[in-house]
């Protein structure tokens, strides 16, 4: 193989140390303190985390998809490392937030985020780029915890109040196309993951796939393990390589069963990885 080859093959441009670092199955990341703007958004994930996986799985001018992308987190990582990218987010409001940070930074690039359920992401980038959308090297996503935000438990019960009482919101929006709203858990599970198949037709084959998600208690004490529901369900589809553990260590702990129960304090979110095959 000639250099040029190999320099075409390479997955990234880290060199072999950085490499071996970013392979470590876990990783803190404490989110930076959000502005006004990205706090409208409950559950947005930092720039900080997207910038680590694209440094992984793209090259600069590499393309991004991102179909729950929210306030642009995704996107706007993307544009600081000179990848192109594409969103689609539900609420108009968090769109309107994240064209904002991406007109307020540097980069290089095409981003565009498009407002839309992306139940339909098919026929949405097929409109917006008129019958010829790109294929992308990566996809990165965070889809809603189901309807999580929705309830009062432990921890969120916290967070509930506080963004209450700030007057913001406590959950994506009313839409019942809203994902976030879904009643039933075996459903939610199965909605996120006929979405992501359908964007995944977009991944260039060989290419990688970052899902993060959280197993989160519901308000009765029973587990909801999305993660690993997520993972199993998208087995069917595409190979789950790892995963990576993103821990937050800048997180205020509960004392919720004390003395009686045992109840974590969640502070770890997973980044499923999967290959496109
Ligand atoms: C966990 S948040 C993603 C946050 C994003 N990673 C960020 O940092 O801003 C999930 C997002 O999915 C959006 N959503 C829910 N259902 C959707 C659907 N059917 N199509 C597109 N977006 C949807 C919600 O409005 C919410 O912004």
């Amino acid at each position: 193989m000639t250099s040029l080859e190999v320099q075409d093959r390479r997955l990234n441009t880290l060199d072999g140390k950085e490499w071996v670092k970013r392979t470590k199955s876990w990783f803190v990341i404490n989110p930076r303190r959000r502005n006004a703007d990205q706090l409208s958004h409950p559950a947005k994930y930092p720039e900080e985390l997207v910038e680590r996986f694209l440094e992984f799985f793209t090259k600069p001018g590499g393309w991004v998809l991102d179909p729950f992308a929210g306030v642009g987190s995704t996107l706007v990582a993307s544009k600081l490392l000179s990848r192109n990218s594409v969103g689609v987010e539900l609420d108009p409001d968090f769109v309107s937030v994240a064209q904002q940070a991406l007109r307020e930074i540097d980069g290089e690039g095409f981003y565009e985020i498009i407002v839309g359920d992306s139940t339909c992401i098919t026929e949405l980038l097929e409109t917006y780029f008129e019958g010829n959308p790109p294929m992308f090297d990566f996809l990165m996503t965070s889809p809603p915890y189901w309807n999580m935000l929705r309830k009062s438990r432990g921890g969120n019960d916290s967070v509930h109040k506080d963004r209450k009482s700030s007057g913001l919101k406590q959950y994506y929006s009313e839409s019942h196309q809203d994902l976030g709203n879904i009643g039933q858990y075996s459903r939610y599970i199965e909605a996120v993951s006929q979405i992501l198949e359908e964007a995944g037709s977009f991944v260039e084959q060989g290419k990688y796939i970052v899902v993060v998600a959280q197993n989160m208690r519901d308000v009765d004490g029973t587990m909801r393990p999305i993660a690993w529901d997520l993972a199993a369900r998208l087995s069917r589809t595409f190979l789950l390589k790892q995963e990576q553990i993103w821990c937050q260590d800048n997180k205020r702990l509960g004392c919720w069963g004390y003395p009686t129960t045992y109840v974590s304090n969640v502070h770890h979110h997973y980044c499923l990885v999967f290959q496109k095959q």
